[in-house]
């Protein structure tokens, strides 16, 4: 996720694009970029965050240009892969938000035509695409351009002696402020809130010409598109959380197009072996703190599963501190930050014990990430709420993609079956909508949780972990303890905990346990505790014995982690909201922890 922004009017280009950066900074803050048309194109673009990059962008005069900060998703922070892009000529400038996937065919081809390359990065191809097609037309370039790129994007390109910012989008947002005599482009309203509240939305495939004077907006076949634009009542605040009460419901709301990028590109290159590294391996070590480590649990299962390949999970802390048993298997360090001092130490143990490493993590150029032999990034976008939402689902997304890319390496995995799960993985973000859908459900469903003081999250096999993750939520943000259960577990020893005082949220989906499962909800019910109960929609078996139900699309059962994770982070959230406690910044708690 990164943010863009774009002006032109009567007045300084650079003053309106660096407050419109500044405001957009939650969108990326690892490096930061302009575009002026004064006198020329002038470009200024570095790594760093705004506040310490500000002092140091040049003044030009210039009326229009176009701006950038970027959230590293192809190729590490660095000046070079900052935006804005410049085209051979150094006539065109332009930046990008979202993922060009054919990126890598299409440089070749364009490196072959002579275009010299700057970056390591997708959005790069984009520029040299619009020099090969302009021929005095910005936008014919660009919609020729984005015609031959496959992934996504919010994009704004600007050519020297042009008075016109054209701009497109595909599953990234763009929306224009509309001024007097003045107008902007920008990849979300708070952008442009300090110019106007007037703003028009540009819709899925659509393309844009902005000029000081006007708007045009055209569809995907070329037409033009009247459209009125509509007036925002948010403040900057309200606007930066995209309209929502807090950062963590907003990033809840991210989840499908989270897990949408998590998956793009990757599953079509789990056959080719891109997706994660070729190695020999005979055992598989997962390794992580917190939220990372209750996915490297879920993750447990499915490798299991899918490869057949003995696998352990290890909390960081106690990894680095363990005798060690000799052995080298694949240590897999996940964590949101990269930065986890414990996972970060554990790292550098398993290396010492000649271990190959990888890394799964949502921060390109984390310190992780230069510390390990492979990386895979999640690519969920910042994450600011201090509890993990949009990162820990996509961390369970690149679970099942290294559970595939195993499977089919080991070949405990046939094609039909990659094929199949592959699909089933791609229906992940509708169905992900659909428990969204539901939330004012959840919301009414979860006042027999309020006042409770312990709360029992109990699960079996793939939920199991599943639970943990729930519970830990809520433990987080609403300071309610609650307290992750094998569900079989129960009766050896916490059963004696029970009454009608302590409520339980007991899951049971579609898989071989469920059975077992309504068992021990008619245990918990006997000892007269509350149970909310998470099912797949329609099982009225398990309706009929629980308090109040939360119904799950049907999934195969190895995916239903994901739509139920949902449930439990909306389940956290409105409890804690009900709560009045502090969700974005619980008490303690840090969003990257660097002590150890
Ligand atoms: O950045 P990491 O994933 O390594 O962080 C690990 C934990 O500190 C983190 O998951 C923590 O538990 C979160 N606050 C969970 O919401």
């Amino acid at each position: 996720m990164c943010g863009i922004v774009g002006y032109t009017g009567q007045r300084m280009a650079e003053d309106i694009l660096l407050d419109g950066l500044r405001r957009l900074e939650y969108r990326g803050y690892d490096s930061v970029g302009i575009a002026i048309a004064s006198d020329g194109l002038k470009v200024f673009k570095d790594k760093g965050e705004m506040s310490k990059i500000e002092p140091t962008i040049p003044r030009w005069d210039g009326s229009m240009g176009i701006g950038h900060t970027r959230w590293a998703t192809c190729g590490k922070p660095s000046k070079e892969n900052a935006h804005p892009f410049v085209d051979c000529t150094g006539r065109i400038a332009l930046v990008h938000n979202g993922i060009i996937e054919n990126h890598l065919a299409l440089r070749k081809e364009l490196e072959d035509e002579g275009h010299v390359f700057t970056s390591e990065t997708d959005t790069e191809v984009l520029v040299h695409l619009m020099e090969r097609y302009y021929e005095g037309d910005a936008h014919a370039a660009l919609v020729a351009a984005l015609a031959k790129v496959k992934g996504t994007y919010a994009v704004a390109a600007m050519v020297e002696g042009d008075d016109r910012i054209v701009a497109a989008r595909k599953e990234n947002p763009l929306v224009i402020g509309m001024g007097v005599g003045e107008n902007m482009v920008a990849s979300d309203v708070t952008a442009v809130l300090s110019l106007t509240s007037r703003v028009l939305y540009i819709m899925e495939g659509e393309s844009v010409i902005v000029t000081a004077g006007g708007v045009t907006i055209f569809d995907r076949h070329g037409s033009r598109v009247e459209r009125q634009p509509t007036t925002v009542t948010w403040t900057l605040e309200d606007a930066e959380k995209g309209g929502f009460e807090h950062y963590m419901l907003k990033e809840i709301y991210e989840q499908p197009t989270a897990i949408h990028n998590c998956l793009l590109g990757s599953l079509d290159e789990i056959d080719s072996g891109a997706v994660m590294p070729d190695i020999d391996l005979s055992t598989v070590k997962l390794v992580a703190c917190g939220t990372s480590y209750n996915a490297a649990m879920v993750g447990k299962y499915i490798i299991e599963s899918m490869a057949r390949l003995p696998t352990t999970v290890e909390l960081a802390s106690e990894y680095r501190y363990s005798p060690g048993t000799g052995e080298s298997p694949l240590t897999v360090l996940v964590t949101q930050s990269g930065e986890t001092a414990d996972t970060l130490a554990a790292a550098r143990e398993a290396r010492q014990r000649g271990c190959r490493t990888l890394a799964i993590t949502n921060v390109v150029g984390s310190t992780i990430s230069r510390e390990t032999d492979h990386v895979f990034y999640t690519n969920a976008g910042p994450e600011i709420g201090v509890a993990a939402t949009k990162t820990y689902i996509t961390q369970l997304i690149s679970m099942y993609l290294l559970g595939l890319r195993l499977g089919t390496m080991r070949q405990t995995l046939d094609r039909t079956e990659v094929r199949h799960l592959s699909t089933e993985l791609r229906t992940m973000p509708r169905h992900v909508s659909g428990v969204l859908d539901r939330a004012s459900e959840i919301e009414k469903a979860v006042d027999m949780l309020v006042p409770a003081r312990d709360i029992f999250y109990l699960g079996r096999n793939i939920n199991y972990p599943t639970m943990l993750e729930g519970a830990l939520k809520l433990k987080e943000i609403s300071y309610i303890h609650a307290e992750g259960y094998a569900a079989g577990e129960l009766k050896h020893g916490p059963l004696a905990l029970l009454d009608a005082s302590t409520p339980v949220v007991a899951a049971a989906v579609n898989d071989h346990t469920r059975d077992k499962m309504l068992g021990n909800i008619s245990e918990v019910a006997a000892r007269d505790s509350p149970v909310l109960g998470i099912g797949v929609e329609g099982d009225r078996e398990l309706a009929a014995i629980v308090d109040a139900m939360i119904g799950i699309p049907k999934v195969p059962s190895i995916l239903s982690p994901v739509p139920l994770t949902v449930v439990l982070q909306l389940i956290a959230y409105y409890v804690a909201r009900k709560k009045g406690c502090s969700i974005d910044k619980p008490r303690n708690l840090a969003k990257s922890v660097t002590v150890e």
